[in-house]
């Protein structure tokens, strides 16, 4: 298993010498390597289990360094980077050319983001070269929101964990590129649509792909637990999974069921709270996914703020 503490100097030598570090973000936890290493960013497709056509996001601390690695920002995403920058949102920007081709998978746009952490962004401080990382996951599974979520599944492949609490947000960064002018969003995530368009104005959600994918989170079952995992009105599906004699467990808003054990159902938010069922989103599929249980029932939140990105997750997660 991995080691887990708090020691930046630790995690620092460890990215120095090429190897990975989980590391804590405001979303969720990712699987760092120095992003201007190939040796290490090979290791990141390798540990997680990852296809090589599913770029990487870039993460540093300041919209300086941003700078020191894409030819340019352009005036509308750099307006949204000054108002949202370190926080939950990533830009696709033409990259230079000391970003491994890896990096991008080959494509000219690179994914960048300045993470909203304490602990990360003093790390990213002292490096003198950006983190790729990915969500701290094997690929196709539920991110990870917690140290020990990075330990149970990672922590036979990497040395140490920055453990930084739990993720305050819960879901991945909302990202956003630009195409004709026009700014346009390819994975919902934690920061909200709205909040992008009180900014710059209407954009373009385009986050369903095809089997080419410009961005792999749109890759239609991604998030998943390895239960299957159904999506409807929790009151009949409750009724329906009783009379067919299957062992089921329970994911609401925020309903409590009198006829469903309490050791087998869990509330994202009993206070109907989104961003509390967000940041409780990832943790509560985990521990869902380890009940002694053959299917997990769940239901769609108002589609309204995080309840976007939240249904986002949760209608991937159904896909089989
Ligand atoms: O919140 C987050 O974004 C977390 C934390 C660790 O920062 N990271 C994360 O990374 O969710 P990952 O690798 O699990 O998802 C990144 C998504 C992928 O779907 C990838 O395809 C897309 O970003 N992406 C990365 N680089 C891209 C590029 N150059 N062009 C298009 N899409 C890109
Ligand atoms: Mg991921």
């Amino acid at each position: 298993m991995a080691e887990i503490g708090q020691d930046i100097d630790k995690a620092k030598a460890f990215l120095e010498r090429g190897e990975l570090v989980g590391i804590p973000t405001e979303t969720v936890y990712g699987l760092a390597g120095n992003a201007l290493n190939p040796d290490a960013v090979s290791k990141i497709f390798t540990v997680k289990n990852r296809p090589v056509f599913d770029p990487l996001i870039i993460h540093t601390s300041s919209i300086e360094r941003v700078l020191e690695f894409v030819i340019e920002i352009p005036v509308k995403l750099k307006i949204l980077g000054e108002k949202f920058w370190p926080g939950p949102l990533t830009l696709l920007l033409h990259k230079k050319n000391l970003v491994p081709d890896l990096v991008t998978s080959g494509m000219d746009r690179v994914a960048v983001r300045i993470p909203d952490h304490s602990l990360s962004r003093e790390l990213l401080d002292i490096l003198d070269f950006p983190l790729a990382a990915p969500s701290a996951n094997p690929f196709g599974y539920i991110s990870p929101t917690k140290a020990s979520h990075v330990n149970d599944q990672l922590g036979d492949k990497i040395p140490f964990i920055l453990d930084g609490g739990s993720c305050e947000v819960g879901l991945e960064s909302t990202i956003v590129g630009i195409e004709n002018n026009e700014v346009v969003v390819y994975r919902l995530g934690g920061l909200d649509v709205k909040d992008i368009e009180a900014v710059v104005g209407k954009v373009k959600v385009m986050t369903h792909s095809s089997s080419n994918p410009k961005t792999p989170g749109m890759l239609k079952s991604h998030y998943a637990p390895t239960k299957p995992f159904i999506i409807g009105n929790l009151e009949s599906l409750i009724i329906e999974y009783q009379l067919k004699g299957i062992a089921f467990a329970v994911l609401s808003f925020r309903d409590v069921f009198r006829t469903v054990p309490t050791g087998q159902q869990v509330q994202l938010s009993l206070s109907g709270n989104l961003n509390e069922a967000a940041k409780n989103l990832f943790a509560s599929m985990r521990a869902l996914d380890t009940m002694d249980v053959s299917v997990i029932l769940s239901e769609l939140l108002p589609e309204q703020g995080l309840g976007r990105a939240i249904n986002d997750r949760l209608r991937r997660a159904a896909v089989d």
